[in-house]
């Protein structure tokens, strides 16, 4: 053990003492999942989400294989474990067949979550169908409030069917979502959006934008740039390419960790929402998720400084 005497004990003491605090909470902080603000919501996110399409939909989807929904039991260790490795962001959608619906039962102590859902998009006798007005967004709303059992969403999206732009200018979905917000029952929205040209707009018009990113999808790069110049939040989906990433995987690539590196490389993104319901397979994403971040020091963290 290091003993220092006299009066130089004080003062080189004091510094080795504060410098190995630093490494101590360097080291922790390397360890952990970063939180990052979402833009200007006030909202703290980790920069790892769960996206919870598979926990209520197997049919219509566009995954690499086919699956069985997991059962409550199942679902209940993915929760659990998603909370333990420091995740407190998920996302579903009524879109998503029986997610809010299961959240609503199988999720616990909510108020530890970010709980983010959508509106916009319907899908009942295995096809989608889409309703951006007022009317709908509203009941879309109070049903979700329902489903998942809360009196708040954290974050709504418009879940856009490809016209971004035109549900932006010609409905009043927005207007309903702003009013929404006012009456307590949603923290912030924004739209889940599928053109560059909607994405700008979005991010001009809201709080929150969330858009595929992953290295072969890279035409979002100037909304997230927007967005990180605006204070907007970002989330990423598909950051897997709805897993036909993994198509890529060899011994000399590992597209868990390059596709995680990529993306946290780009400063703005708040979040990237991983859609697993496999445990292995979350353990592996958290872990590429720390080991990329420290890397990068940029993505997640630049935005956790701002
Ligand atoms: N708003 C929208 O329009 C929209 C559209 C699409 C998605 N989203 C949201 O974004 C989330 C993510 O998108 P996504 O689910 O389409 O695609 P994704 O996250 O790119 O990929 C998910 C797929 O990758 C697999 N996977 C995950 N981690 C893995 C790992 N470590 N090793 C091997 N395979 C792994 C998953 O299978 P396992 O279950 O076997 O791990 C799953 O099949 C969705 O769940 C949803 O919440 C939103």
């Amino acid at each position: 053990m290091l003993r220092i005497s006299g009066h130089r004990q004080t003062a080189l003491g004091r510094a080795l003492l504060l410098k190995s605090r630093k490494a101590t909470d360097l080291s922790h902080e390397q360890q952990t999942l970063q939180k990052n603000p979402l833009g200007s919501t006030g909202l703290t996110v980790s920069c790892l989400g769960l996206g919870t399409v598979k926990i209520g939909r197997n049919e219509g989807v566009k995954y690499p294989a086919g699956f069985e929904l997991p059962d409550d039991q199942q679902v209940r260790q993915i929760l659990h474990l998603t909370r333990e490795l420091g995740i407190n962001l998920i996302d579903t959608a009524p879109a998503y067949g029986s997610s809010e619906e299961r959240l609503g039962t199988l999720l616990t102590q909510r108020h530890e979550w970010v709980i983010c859902s959508k509106v916009g998009e319907e899908f009942a006798d295995g096809k989608s169908f889409f309703d951006f007005s007022g009317k709908h967004v509203r009941r879309s709303i109070e049903r979700s409030l329902k489903r998942l059992r809360t009196d708040y969403l954290d974050i709504v999206l418009v879940h856009s069917d490809g016209n971004d732009e035109d549900i932006i200018r010609s409905t009043d979905c927005l207007d309903v979502l702003n009013r929404c917000k006012e009456e307590g029952l949603l923290r912030s929205f924004g739209l889940s959006t599928k053109t560059v040209a909607g994405g700008l707009l979005a991010v001009q018009q809201s709080d929150v934008v969330m858009v595929t990113y992953n290295p072969t999808a890279t035409a979002d790069d100037e909304v997230i740039d927007l967005a990180h110049a605006q204070n907007k939040g970002v989330l990423i989906k598909k950051a897997f390419n709805s897993g036909h990433s993994m198509a890529e995987s060899s011994a000399a690539n590992d597209p868990v960790k390059a596709n995680l590196e990529f993306i946290f490389a780009r400063a703005g993104v708040s979040s990237v929402i991983v859609g697993t319901i496999n445990p292995v397979h979350l353990r592996q994403n958290v872990e590429a998720a720390i080991a990329a971040t420290r890397r990068t020091h940029t993505g997640c963290r630049d935005s956790s400084d701002r």
